[in-house]
């Protein structure tokens, strides 16, 4: 009978344990949700405040591409931006953390889908200074 009891609770608490699985919520994915680019992408209202603190900490002039909003533009089409071509431009590659660029803005921080396909969206529609 004592036997029956414990085997009863075993069984009791895997149903209990077994419950919170399907309390977990599914993972954001960006597959199902994926970031909102706008039509026409444009440079100073969508893509320079991206650079703002993060990116200019290190950026600042020392170090190329200087992002400083006075300067960026310029900056990045020197070198770092194929216009109409994100695959191939350093500035793209570093943010999604391509092999073969330094990965930006810390190897150990890769910036979401929102920000980096807005960029992309950008080089592709030709990096105009819109
Ligand atoms: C902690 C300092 C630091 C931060 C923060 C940082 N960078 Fe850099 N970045 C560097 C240095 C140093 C280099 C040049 C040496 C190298 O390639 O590692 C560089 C190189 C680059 C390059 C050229 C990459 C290549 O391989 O040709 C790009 C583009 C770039 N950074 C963009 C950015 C952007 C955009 C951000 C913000 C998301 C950012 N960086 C944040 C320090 C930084």
């Amino acid at each position: 009978m004592k036997n029956l009891i414990k085997i009863l609770i075993v069984f009791a608490m895997g149903l209990f344990l077994n419950s919170c699985y399907y309390d977990s919520f599914p993972e954001y994915s960006e597959e199902i949700d994926p970031p909102e680019v706008p039509d026409v992408v444009s440079y100073e209202t969508d893509i320079m405040p991206l650079w703002e603190g993060q990116c200019v900490a290190c950026h600042n002039g020392n170090v190329a591409p200087d992002l400083r909003p006075e300067n960026s533009y310029n900056a990045l089409l020197n070198g770092f931006v194929d216009a109409g071509k994100s695959e191939e431009s350093s500035l793209y590659l570093s943010l999604i953390h391509a092999p073969g660029v330094s990965p930006m803005p810390t190897p150990d921080n890769k910036w979401p889908a929102s920000k980096t396909e807005l960029v992309k969206a950008w080089i592709d529609q030709g990096a105009k200074n819109n």
